[in-house]
């Protein structure tokens, strides 16, 4: 009885003004942002871009961590959120177990796909797409091990990727060559050629789907974390109140504001430029 309660008033006590915070490398976890709009419109959010710091796929293990904790220590007491998401696989698998340990606020993180591709695939080879950093991350290896160890895995880093989706959303043009070399990157592999499921490990490459859906041609489906997310999110903040006070804002890390030239995407995803973190 006594915890029930004690719960009940955690609920409460927490502030109906305080946003989710969503943060990437880039605009990738725009994706994410899209589903959360989709089960919690309400929710007030600022989304946290580390412009800076792009990419992250291309950084070692300790250079992503170091970074993923400081700022996201600096924004929870800036910002104090009601819940950080890490909406970005390089980050969440490098850094989620050490931000976790070092801030009290729920996290949520970004992890490869695997689960619902092993379940879909019929050709029992999946390929996945993820920067060169998070394809060689152990916590993939033990997502495979539990999840995939009957199927076929073919992983592949694609950088060029990240820079095409942050091209697509400033309204520039993609680049088709960076697609096809991912594409053809996974089919040439030993076994490629039966892959019927790409797990998009990215959370920038969603963006990307149409385009590498015609590079892979029919018969392959395409799979991410985003709903799950969404949905994990809306478990947590489960009862909570929200009030949006002001227009959510997107924020970036550097010297240079970004938010003009992404202003027209921001805008598709309910956000204001906010300068500067
Ligand atoms: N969006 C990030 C991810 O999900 C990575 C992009 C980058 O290399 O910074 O992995």
């Amino acid at each position: 009885m006594l915890s029930e309660n004690s719960a009940v008033s955690a609920i409460h006590q927490v502030d109906p003004t305080a946003p989710i915070l969503v943060f990437d490398s880039g605009v990738g976890g725009l994706t994410v942002l899209a589903e959360l709009r989709n089960v919690l419109p309400q929710a007030p959010v600022i989304y946290a871009a580390d412009t800076a710091g792009l990419p992250y796929g291309t950084k070692t293990e300790a250079q992503i961590a170091a970074r993923v904790a400081g700022l996201l220590g600096r924004m929870t007491e800036r910002f104090a959120p009601r819940l950080v998401c890490i909406a970005c696989n390089t980050a969440s698998t490098i850094a989620l177990g050490m931000v976790r340990e070092v801030l009290e606020v729920p996290i949520v993180g970004t992890v490869p796909a695997i689960k619902p591709a092993a379940a879909m695939t019929r050709s029992g080879t999946i390929g996945l797409l993820g920067t060169q950093a998070t394809i060689r991350q152990a916590y993939v290896d033990r997502l495979e091990r539990e999840f995939a160890s009957d199927k076929q895995l073919l992983r592949h880093g694609a950088p060029e990727l990240v820079e095409a989706a942050e091209a697509k959303l400033r309204g520039e043009p993609v680049d088709p060559g960076a697609i096809r070399r991912a594409a053809d990157a996974l089919r040439s592999m030993p076994g490629g050629a039966d892959i019927d499921t790409v797990v998009l490990a990215c959370t920038h490459f969603p963006l990307l789907e149409e385009e590498l859906a015609e590079a892979f041609g029919p018969g392959v489906s395409f799979v991410h974390g985003a709903q799950g997310i969404a949905r994990q999110i809306a478990r947590l903040t489960d009862g909570q109140e929200y009030a949006r006070q002001h227009p959510d804002r997107a924020l970036f890390t550097g010297t240079r504001d970004l938010s003009a030239s992404y202003a027209d995407a921001l805008a598709r995803y309910g956000l204001e430029g906010g300068g500067l973190f």
